[in-house]
């Protein structure tokens, strides 16, 4: 692939783990924003468009699609890959992260009152959406692409469907990862950037840690679901019709 075919952030996330990885360093939303131009995202942010996209080219080159290559593997394959790494890490993720914060809470919430209760709140309102969005995913939305994956191989027409198109509930999901984009940008401003208070124990250093690793995580969760599957699920049925 030579990247000047690249267009898109999410092409370029999508290329290598290393872009993945300068995207971040850059401070760029390549999953909720993942649609939008290299160039029309580094001029919003006052980044130099052509040093990013040499960063960039470098970190393609030098590990070139070092990650299963999502784009041509089937859809049963990368949902399994979705659902057995990156859902249940939050399934097994969430919980111990819930209690790092109340142990922290209960320890400091008198030092920052507002702060803390704040961060809980949010970290909660994210718990409660990403687990019935899991469950929309894993009993609705993933049950239908692969329904309509093994029509397609077949030749078959695709199954009726309850909800129209398939673009319908992906519209749907895509909104909602636009709103846990959004929680994951809250609590990274109400820590500063999960900067440490003075007074942090080694519980509130593990939650610092938890809650930067569970950011990285839904960033390419996100990222593997708007920008590689469900494109090709609207791409695989507009085929059909
Ligand atoms: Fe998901
Ligand atoms: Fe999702």
């Amino acid at each position: 692939m030579t990247t000047t075919e690249l267009h898109t952030v999410g092409d370029f996330a999508a290329a290598s783990l290393g872009a993945v990885r300068v995207l971040e360093k850059n401070g760029i939303d390549y999953c909720c924003g993942g649609r939008r131009t290299l160039e029309e995202v580094c001029a919003e942010q006052g980044l130099d468009a052509s040093e990013v996209r040499k960063q960039l080219e470098q970190a393609i080159t030098a590990e070139p699609s070092p990650q299963r290559d999502w784009a041509t593997a089937s859809l049963r394959e990368l949902i399994s890959h979705i659902v057995s790494t990156h859902h249940e890490y939050l399934k097994l993720e969430l919980p111990r992260l819930k209690q790092r914060l109340q142990k922290v809470l209960n320890a400091h919430g008198d030092k920052d009152p507002e702060t803390l209760q704040a961060l809980s709140r949010v970290f909660l309102g994210l718990w409660q959406e990403l687990d019935q969005h899991m469950h929309k995913e894993e009993m609705i939305l993933f049950p239908a692409i692969d329904r309509c994956e093994q029509a397609s191989r077949n030749g078959a027409p695709l199954p009726p469907s309850p909800f129209g198109s398939i673009a319908n509930p992906i519209a749907v999901m895509e909104r909602e990862h636009d709103s846990a984009g959004q929680a994951l940008h809250q609590m990274k401003e109400l820590t500063g950037g999960y900067t440490l208070p003075e007074y942090a124990c080694a519980t509130y250093r593990a939650l610092n840690d938890g809650l930067q690793e569970l950011e990285a995580d839904l960033h390419l969760h996100i990222h593997l679901e708007n920008n590689i599957l469900f494109p090709r699920v609207i791409e695989m049925e507009k085929a059909r019709r």
